[in-house]
Order: structure tokens, then C-alpha cells, then sequence
């Protein structure tokens, strides 16, 4: 089997402008890292949806319009935490519904699943380890609409062309009429982005870095975490938020498991993730744009963030 991971850090380093992907910050500790980052004060993206999700459940459900039993499948469902207070709500409604957590990672939904069983008894659980789109393809046959959820701002982390291909393929596997909850970072005062990301305890720094930590564990590379420094910028115009890696030094970096050399310059970048903000226009001209209607979006008390609800 072709080691994904091992080619796309050649292919990034090797590039003209150095480049790795954020979807390989989420090792065990670089998920533990983010953990840490969703309780700092100054990422306010946890707190505005898990108000939102904790204040508007009635809300949003009666939106949905659904006369049947229904299907809830979380794509990318971590920890579950926010999600808990809109199952809570359906739950104690006693209203019909399965609850299909998805995630790569079995441990993630071995977690969820224990700790949702426990602390609400009466949910009807399928959690799911795999592919998104074989699951929802099989999704598609149910005699049940249903509700698919993509919150957290992880929209924000695809180019607009990539978030746009996610959710027309999102679409695709939908039946007309299925509704999508999806959740997106608003633009809003420059300073308060630029503080969420640049946080002054380094703690974004240590997810970036953990990301070289990474490299050398599992391809085998020399990265002297030390020689390397984080730095991010917000574009309040088009909305992306930037981080990078710098190499603080000339130097060159051993990738033992590719048997391959990489060479820095001083003050060259590694750009490492896109976190990007949206207005309610962009957000609804992206809905028109993948083949759903914008419903309604339900924001939180500071205008922040939006769950914005789409149907296909
Ligand atoms: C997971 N994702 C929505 C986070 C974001 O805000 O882009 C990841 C993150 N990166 C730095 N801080 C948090």
C-alpha cells in the first residue's frame, strides 16, 4: 500500500513554496494539542458553537421540517461534546431519531460512543469508522431523511475550490429534501481572528510544530524542533487566515524513510493550514453554488460563528 503520508510530505517539501497539509496535525498528541486549543479563551470558535448548539435546538430541529423518524450522521464527529446538547434536546423530546456517528478514528468513536451511552441512555447509536462518502452513499437508501452535520469551522480548512467539491460530493449523496448543518467562521473584527490563531501561550505554535515531531517519528527525519518558529496572518479581505512554519536557519533536514534531503533557507516557510472566514453572503452564494437552498442560520449571542442550515 502507497504510504499517503510519506509522499505527501515529499511532494510538500519538495515544492517550489514548502507546503504540508493540515489534515496531519491530528496525531494522538497533536489531537490532544487541539483539545487544549478549543479551552483557550481566545478561540472563541468552541464557545460560539456549543452556545449555539446548546440555546437552539429547538430551533434548528423544528426547522428541519421532518414528519418521520429521521437520521442524524455527523461527519467528522471527534469528541462529540457539542453535538451532545442537540442530542440531549432530541432525546428528552422523545423525539425519533438515529444518531450515526462517523470518524476516521476508531478510538475517537470508541470514546463517543461509550461516554453517549452512558450519560444518554435512551440514544440510538450506529457509530461508523471509515470513509464518509461509503457510508453516506448507503445513507442514501434509507426509507428516513436525514440530517448530516459538518460543525466545528472544518469547512474553513478547504480552498474554496475543495470546500466546494466536499459539498457538492456532500449533496450527491443526498436524498432531495435531506437537510446539511454546517458550520462557519464568520469575519469579524480582524483583531479577535488574529488572536485566536497567534494566541500568545504558543499553544497554535505547539500543534504546528508537533507536526515536524511527527515527520520525525514516522518517516524518520532529523527536524531539530528548535531551529523552527510559527508565525499566521489574517487577510480580512479574503478571509483566510494563514499559518506557517519558518526555518529559522539555513539548514538541511534528513528524511531517513525517503532517504531524501531537504534544504531550507533562512527565514523560509512551510505553509501549514488555511482557516478561512466566510460572510453570510459567501456562505449562502457557496450553498447555491453545490446544489442546496440556505434555510436559515443560526448564530450565536456575539455574531460570531453560524450553523448554517441547508436543504438539498
Ligand atoms: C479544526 N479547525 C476548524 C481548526 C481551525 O480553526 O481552523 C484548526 C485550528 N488551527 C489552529 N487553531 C485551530
Amino acid at each position: 500500500m502507497v504510504n499517503t503520508f510519506a509522499q505527501d510530505v515529499l511532494n510538500g517539501l519538495t515544492a517550489k513554496n514548502k507546503h504540508l497539509s493540515s489534515k496531519y496535525f491530528y496525531d494522538d498528541n497533536g489531537s490532544r494539542i487541539f483539545q487544549e486549543i478549543m479551552n483557550m479563551p481566545e478561540y472563541y470558535l468552541t464557545n460560539a458553537e456549543f452556545e449555539i448548539l446548546s440555546m437552539q435546538s429547538k430551533q434548528i430541529i423544528d426547522a428541519l421540517g421532518f414528519s418521520t423518524p429521521f437520521n442524524i450522521i455527523e461527519l467528522g464527529a471527534g469528541d462529540g461534546l457539542k453535538t451532545f446538547k442537540l442530542l440531549e434536546y432530541l432525546v428528552n423530546a422523545n423525539i425519533q431519531f438515529n444518531y450515526v456517528p462517523i470518524d476516521i478514528s476508531q478510538e475517537a468513536i470508541d470514546i463517543l460512543t461509550e461516554r453517549l451511552k452512558e450519560r444518554l441512555p435512551g440514544l440510538n447509536i450506529k457509530p461508523k469508522v471509515g470513509d464518509y462518502f461509503e457510508i453516506l452513499k448507503v445513507n442514501k437508501e434509507s426509507a428516513y431523511p436525514s440530517l448530516l452535520l459538518f460543525l466545528g469551522g472544518n469547512i474553513g480548512n478547504y480552498q474554496e475550490e475543495k470546500a466546494s467539491e466536499l459539498l457538492s460530493l456532500f449533496n450527491e449523496n443526498m436524498k432531495t429534501g435531506d437537510k446539511l448543518l454546517v458550520g462557519f467562521d464568520i469575519k469579524k473584527n480582524p483583531i479577535i481572528i488574529h488572536n485566536a490563531y497567534f494566541d500568545k501561550h504558543g499553544v497554535t505554535k505547539r500543534f504546528n510544530l508537533n507536526l515536524l515531531v511527527r515527520i520525525n517519528r514516522e518517516l524518520d527525519a532529523d527536524f531539530k524542533i528548535d531551529d523552527f518558529d510559527f508565525y499566521c496572518h489574517y487577510d480580512p479581505i479574503s478571509g483566510d487566515v494563514k499559518s506557517y512554519i519558518v526555518s529559522l536557519r539555513k539548514q538541511t533536514v534528513v528524511l531517513g524513510a525517503l532517504n531524501k534531503t531537504i534544504h531550507f533557507n533562512y527565514n523560509e516557510l512551510i505553509w501549514t493550514e488555511l482557516s478561512k472566514k466566510y460572510t453570510i453572503y459567501e456562505i449562502s452564494n457557496l450553498a447555491e453554488a453545490t446544489n442546496f437552498k440556505l434555510t436559515s442560520n443560526f448564530l450565536d449571542c456575539k455574531h460570531y460563528f453560524t450553523d448554517s442550515l441547508w436543504v438539498k
